[in-house]
């Protein structure tokens, strides 16, 4: 069989789509697709490079594909999560007075109750305890905090290379608080939103108000800046400054929390004027895991599954200097398999060895470069003194 990029594409292109939409199941088929199809082209490649780029990449599509099916039961096992309150002109979910307007508010509104804690995020131990201090404490505390005047919230934009775990721990933030987690995707704003941005957000947060507490979460928010200034998308320019005084506002005549976060890999093509005070003036780097981070994402990925007696995992961790989490689980995965693939061939239950480790390792490559590294460094310092 030969498949097409095109093909592939268009199933990538319309599962990442359903994905920003909400429509898990959907989302999961095309997904699920699109990696079949990147295993077919892998095959065809020139060069095992090449095969083994397209196999990551059919590797990531599956991992996204499984994300899906586990928003799917998260969304299940949440159903108060999705109903919304009485009152003050929000959305209701009887059918009967949805009007369109509010229907495709409730399409493109993806509300998560996400289960992810902290202790699930490896590493990053300072910058938990300062989203604890900006975001947690003064919710656990309200009186305190109160009396103390120290208020939740503002912005908060994590930024780092890929695969660090920045969305992941956005997510884990709202599952630490329950709250119900808002994922706005450029991707939406920027097609869907075009003349309608303000009557958007003005939903998104009566949709907020409903909750007793939300995070709305922008992850890739550079995307919400034209690349080059002449595109003049000055929609894209409002709506961030936007969303910010909205949170400030109804942080104060709500008394329901809603806090914002954001993440971004290339933090260098962000508009300034997002950074101002007032707005994501709290600037997190979320680095490459150190040594007790690496050897904590061992213990997450690989410790449920058959492992060789005396596998020696503190010295793998040492290994695994550079690679980021995101590396880290493709390998664990990866390793994993190996002998499964072997056990369903031979029927002998195999186990995952510091052989089948090392090979996997050895093929793998770093997915950061020091020349990014670099890079992030000299933002960080001039985003510092700016
Ligand atoms: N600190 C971590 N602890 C545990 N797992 C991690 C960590 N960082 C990354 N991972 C793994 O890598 C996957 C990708 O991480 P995530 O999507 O949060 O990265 P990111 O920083 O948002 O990347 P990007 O900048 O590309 O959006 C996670 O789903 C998780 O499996
Ligand atoms: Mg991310």
């Amino acid at each position: 069989m030969t498949v097409s990029w095109d093909t592939f594409e268009r199933y990538r292109q319309k599962g990442l789509d359903a994905r920003r939409a909400g429509q898990w199941d959907s989302a999961r088929v095309y997904l699920l697709e699109a990696a079949r199809a990147m295993v077919e082209l892998s095959k065809s490649a020139a060069g095992e490079e090449l095969r083994e780029g397209r196999r990551q990449m059919a590797a990531r599509l599956l991992e996204l594909a499984k994300d899906c099916e586990n928003a799917t039961r998260e969304n299940r096992r949440a159903p108060a999560a999705r109903r919304s309150g009485s009152g003050n002109g929000g959305s209701s979910n009887s059918p009967a007075s949805e009007s369109e307007g509010e229907q495709s508010a409730q399409q493109w509104i993806v509300r998560e109750k996400p289960s992810l804690r902290f202790d699930d995020v490896a590493g990053l131990e300072d910058v938990k305890e300062d989203i604890r201090l900006k975001m947690i404490y003064p919710f656990e505390h309200a009186d305190l905090a109160e009396k103390f005047g120290i208020r939740p919230g503002g912005g908060v934009l994590m930024y780092g290379p890929p695969g660090t775990g920045k969305t992941m721990l956005a997510k884990a933030t709202a599952g630490e608080i329950e709250a119900t987690f808002f994922r706005i995707s450029p991707a939406d704003v920027l097609s869907k939103w075009v003349g309608e941005a303000e009557q958007n957000i003005k939903k998104l947060f009566d949709a907020a108000a409903n909750e007793p507490r939300s995070i709305i979460f922008i992850d890739e928010i550079e995307a919400l800046v034209p690349a080059r200034r002449d595109e003049g998308s000055s929609v894209m320019q409002r709506v961030v400054p936007q969303i910010l005084q909205g949170v400030e506002g109804f942080d104060k005549k709500a008394g329901r929390p809603i806090l914002l976060m954001g993440a971004t890999n290339v933090p260098w093509q962000l508009d300034p004027a997002m950074l101002r005070p007032g707005r994501f003036d709290e600037k997190v780097y979320i680095p490459l895991p150190d040594l007790p981070a690496r050897r904590k994402m061992l213990e997450i990925y690989l410790s449920k599954r058959p492992l060789a007696d005396h596998l020696d995992l503190d010295a793998f961790a040492e290994k695994l200097e550079g690679y980021s989490g995101a590396d880290i689980k493709y390998l664990c995965d990866r390793s994993a398999t190996v002998p499964f693939l072997q056990s369903v061939a031979t029927g002998e239950e195999g186990e995952i060895t510091s052989q089948i480790l090392a090979d996997v390792l050895n093929d793998t490559q770093r997915s950061v470069t020091p020349e990014m590294l670099k890079r992030f460094a000299e933002w960080g310092k001039a985003a510092a003194t700016a």
